[in-house]
């Protein structure tokens, strides 16, 4: 017997070194260890082993057994663990130059302008905040001057949530918390300068010119002897930048209770050139963007001295600078998630994402 089972290792031995996959292994174990493998036929031979070796012969083939059990335990470890890195290894060896063929789709025109804009305002020194869409009347209104019952709420209906709170009706209502953030900056004699994107919601009659849903991006910038001409001089770096020429801009008296004095800045038409045309209404100006010196309350409600510090705020209409800088002539496009539309404005759309972080 003691032949036959060292026979039957070596056999097993030379068997599995062959193995090369687990499946291998299931086979062996059959062929060795099952019902009809080896090792129960040589059980079946003990029978005619001779009393007096019975129990030598037995312990021989429980060990040829233990011995294959344990060679099949760590060879399916060791199979498995090359299994695994051939695995990684498949998936590792990609070709970096093959064009990817997938479409990762284009910005929307809203999202480029911004980002244009903002670059622009950061290279001047401003900060780009984030601001929530939900806010409440303290910062909405009260803060900015425009108390319950003031007749300026009218033009600024807005989507009032069971907990109190409102959508934001301009992005105005960032004024006091951006305030409150950064004027330790004026105890530090530096100016506070930052500008707040966002997405602003108002009750409105909708057609080509007006959505209830649209992008400001609102301005600030306060120190000592802000004065209007900081004012037009910013606006009209950042309106030449976007336009990528030089830009006529006028200001016209407008009312907005949180500045005073408050201002209508116009363009001149980009179209006709100020001559007139019918873009421009034959007026030979645009409207783009609501500004003035921040109201004195204003300032106060933020805990900043009007004596000593004065600034200025804007309300750039991103959908409206988008809509002259694309030509887009409704309004509506912008939010109809028309993908063959608002794909179409994108110079910088991508295919591959390697782009987007060149882009980024
Ligand atoms: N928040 C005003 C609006 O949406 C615009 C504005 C901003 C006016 C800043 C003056 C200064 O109508």
């Amino acid at each position: 017997m003691f032949e036959k089972t060292e026979a039957l290792k070596k056999l097993f031995t030379e068997k599995v070194a062959k193995a090369t996959a687990t499946s291998d292994i299931e086979q062996l174990r059959i062929e060795f260890l099952g019902k009809k493998g080896s090792v129960q036929a040589l059980m079946q031979e003990l029978r005619n082993v001779p009393n007096e070796g019975k129990k030598e012969a037995g312990q021989k083939i429980n060990e040829a057994k233990q011995y294959i059990e344990n060679a099949i335990t760590e060879k399916i470890a060791e199979l498995k663990k090359f299994e695994e890195q051939k695995l990684i290894e498949a998936t590792e060896s990609y070709d970096e130059s093959m064009p990817v063929s997938v479409d990762y789709g284009s910005y929307h025109p809203i999202t480029l302008v911004r980002r244009e804009v903002e670059q622009i305002f950061l290279s001047m020194g401003f900060s780009v905040e984030d601001y929530s869409e939900i806010t409440d009347d303290y910062n909405c209104f009260e803060a900015l001057n425009i108390p319950k019952h003031h007749p300026a709420r009218d033009m600024q209906d807005t989507y009032y949530l069971s907990s109190n709170q409102l959508l934001k009706t301009h992005t105005s209502a960032a004024q006091n918390t951006i305030l409150r953030k950064y004027k330790s900056n004026l105890e530090n004699g530096n100016p506070i300068r930052a500008i707040f994107p966002g997405r602003c919601f108002r009750n409105e009659k909708i057609d080509a010119c007006h959505e209830n849903t649209f992008f400001q991006m609102e301005g600030i910038m306060v120190d000592e002897n802000i004065s209007i001409s900081n004012l037009i001089y910013f606006m009209k770096t950042m309106l030449s930048e976007v336009f990528q020429k030089d830009i006529t801009v006028r200001l016209r008296p407008g009312f907005f209770p949180f500045v005073e004095p408050g201002f209508e800045l116009d363009i001149q038409c980009l179209i006709c050139g100020g001559d007139g045309c019918p873009s421009c209404k034959d007026s030979g100006w645009l409207e783009l963007c609501p500004c003035g010196m921040i109201h004195p309350n204003v300032l106060t409600a933020a805990g900043i001295d009007p004596e000593k510090y004065t600034g200025f705020a804007f309300g750039l209409g991103m959908t409206r600078l988008a809509m002259m800088r694309y030509g887009v002539k409704d309004i509506r496009v912008f939010n109809s998630g028309n993908l063959k539309s608002l794909s179409q404005f994108t110079e910088k759309s991508f295919t591959n994402p390697s782009n987007e972080s060149k882009e980024a």
